[in-house]
Parts: C-alpha cells; sequence; structure tokens
C-alpha cells in the first residue's frame, strides 16, 4: 500500500513534461471504448491542447491518476450546454472551437481515470476537486460532466432514467461514481442518450469483446452499459452510450479547495 498523502496533484500546465505520459495508466475502460471514432481522433490530444484543464496525480515518479476536461463555448449557434450527444459532442466543440479561436463559456469533464493498484483509496474525490479548481482557475463558475456510471454495466437491460432513480436509504444515488459527483455538491441534470456511439462490423465486435455476434438483437457486452444492437444481415453492431450529465459549481468548497496535495 501506499500512502495516499505521497500522492501530488496538479495540473498539466504545471508539470507539463507528463502530458505525453497521462494515458499510460493501467485502467478498467473497456476495450470497445477507444473505437468510439471521437474518442479515437480526438482524446489522445486533450491533455497537449488544454493542460490548464487537466489534472496528473503522481506518487513519486508514477503517474497514478488523470482527470481531463475541455472548454467550449455553450452559446454559439443552436449549441447548449448539455446537449444529447454528451461526451461525443462537447469533445467535438472544444476542439472546433479551439481552432478557430473561439472563447470558452464552460468547461466539461471528460474523464477521471485512477491507476487499477490505486483504486479504492478515495483518489477519485481528490481528483474532481482538482479538476473543479482547475476550470475555476480558468475563470469558470460551473463544470459539467457527462458522467459514465461506473456500476451501470451491471444492470444493462435496466434504463438510465430508473437507474439514476436507484438510491440508499440516506438518499444518495447507489452508484459509486454518481454518489462521487452528488456528494462533492453535484447536481444530476439529465440523461446524455447518444453520449458515445461506437459501430463496427461483426468481426470487429468479434475482435474487440471475444462473443459471437452470430444473432439478431440486443447483445450484453462486458462493461457496455447498455445493450449493444447486433445486426446479422447487414453485418454490423452499434452501441449506443448514454451518460448522465452533472453539474459542479466550481466555488462551492463541497469539493474541498485543498484537493491538491504536496
Ligand atoms: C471511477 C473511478 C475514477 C473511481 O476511482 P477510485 O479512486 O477507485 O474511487 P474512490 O476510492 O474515490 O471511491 C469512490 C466511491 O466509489 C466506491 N467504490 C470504489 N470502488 C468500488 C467498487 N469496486 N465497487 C463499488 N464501489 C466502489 C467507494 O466506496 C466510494 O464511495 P463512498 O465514498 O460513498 O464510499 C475509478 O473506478 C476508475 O478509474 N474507473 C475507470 C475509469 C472510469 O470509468 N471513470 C469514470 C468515468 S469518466
Amino acid at each position: 500500500m501506499t500512502d495516499t498523502d505521497s500522492i501530488r496533484i496538479t495540473t498539466l500546465a504545471e508539470r507539463p513534461s507528463l502530458i505525453a505520459r497521462v494515458y499510460e495508466i493501467a485502467d478498467t475502460w473497456p476495450a470497445f471504448t477507444p473505437h468510439d471514432p471521437v474518442a479515437g481522433a480526438l482524446l489522445s490530444r486533450v491533455a497537449e491542447d488544454f493542460p490548464h484543464y487537466c489534472v496528473v496525480a503522481t506518487d513519486g515518479t508514477r503517474v497514478v491518476a488523470r482527470g481531463l476536461s475541455v472548454p467550449f463555448n455553450a452559446v454559439i449557434d443552436d449549441r447548449e450546454e448539455m446537449p444529447d450527444q454528451g461526451w461525443d459532442r462537447v469533445l467535438v466543440w472544444a476542439f472546433r472551437d479551439q481552432h478557430r479561436g473561439r472563447p470558452p463559456t464552460t468547461a466539461s469533464a471528460i474523464e477521471i481515470t485512477v491507476d487499477t493498484e490505486y483504486l479504492g483509496r478515495g483518489l477519485s474525490y481528490r481528483m474532481l476537486a482538482a479538476l473543479r479548481q482547475a476550470c475555476g482557475r480558468r475563470g469558470h463558475d460551473v463544470l459539467l460532466a457527462p458522467v459514465r456510471p461506473t456500476a451501470k454495466h451491471l444492470h444493462p437491460r435496466v434504463t438510465m432514467a430508473d437507474y439514476i432513480s436507484r438510491r440508499r436509504d440516506d438518499g444518495l444515488p447507489t452508484d459509486p461514481w454518481l454518489r462521487v459527483h452528488v456528494k462533492v455538491g453535484g447536481t444530476i441534470e439529465k440523461i446524455a442518450p447518444t453520449s458515445m456511439t461506437v459501430s463496427g462490423s461483426l468481426t470487429q465486435w468479434r475482435q474487440w469483446t471475444g462473443l459471437p455476434f452470430d444473432r439478431d438483437g440486443d447483445i450484453e457486452v462486458p462493461g457496455a452499459l447498455v445493450p449493444v444492437h447486433c445486426d446479422t444481415r447487414h453485418d454490423h453492431a452499434v452501441y449506443v452510450e448514454p451518460n448522465v450529465w452533472i453539474r459542479h459549481s466550481v466555488h462551492d468548497t463541497a469539493g474541498g479547495l485543498s484537493a491538491f496535495g504536496g
């Protein structure tokens, strides 16, 4: 066990030498997620292009967690703060705005990932607080987040609307990751029904999952929050992942502004 107090959390702008290393973390993301075309095209560029909006945790020289967020303009054209296409949509907007030099009006979290050896030690709270603080330093009042509930994959047939209504006796969400967000003051706003989309041929899906993909209809895939739709006649399957929009006020103190360690 490593003492969590030995963990240091800063923005990547403060430690740019770590930018190339934040994606090296041993993680538990399902193998199909990088095949979302938006993730494939843009996720690896977030740390380099938005270092002030990204945080990194280290234990000695080891990178043990990353927290990524992006700024975007939510008021131009027909945009909205919390689009139905959630994660995919805000990531595209952020890079498009940066390319065109548009001023951001808000920020959205993209992910927090903790190294598998450091799970279950409360690090996610510190990373979320650090992300909020980083966005506050960039002048934002709010951090939005299209959240991927971490235990939803255990209930793939349950609708997201039903799932987010599930509460413990103390009123907090049963889902651990939704609970973290709510405990630090976040509010569950709405569902992003099409937050990530992964499509592929049946051969690809077999490679990604090890499953036969030999029948039409809904296929349950480990790690998937909802079933994957399989169409054998047309040789494709499509996964449409719902996420949950959560709004954090950056300036309330519930998240703990002492988040930055070391
Ligand atoms: C989500 C994630 C960041 C949580 O990180 P973590 O540091 O292990 O979490 P913490 O130790 O801070 O615990 C957070 C909460 O989850 C609970 N929890 C932790 N591990 C759990 C597990 N295996 N099963 C159930 N609950 C768990 C904790 O009890 C805690 O809830 P509580 O404070 O109400 O008791 C981590 O699991 C991860 O990196 N997952 C892969 C990437 C991902 O899915 N990220 C989220 C989408 S962006």
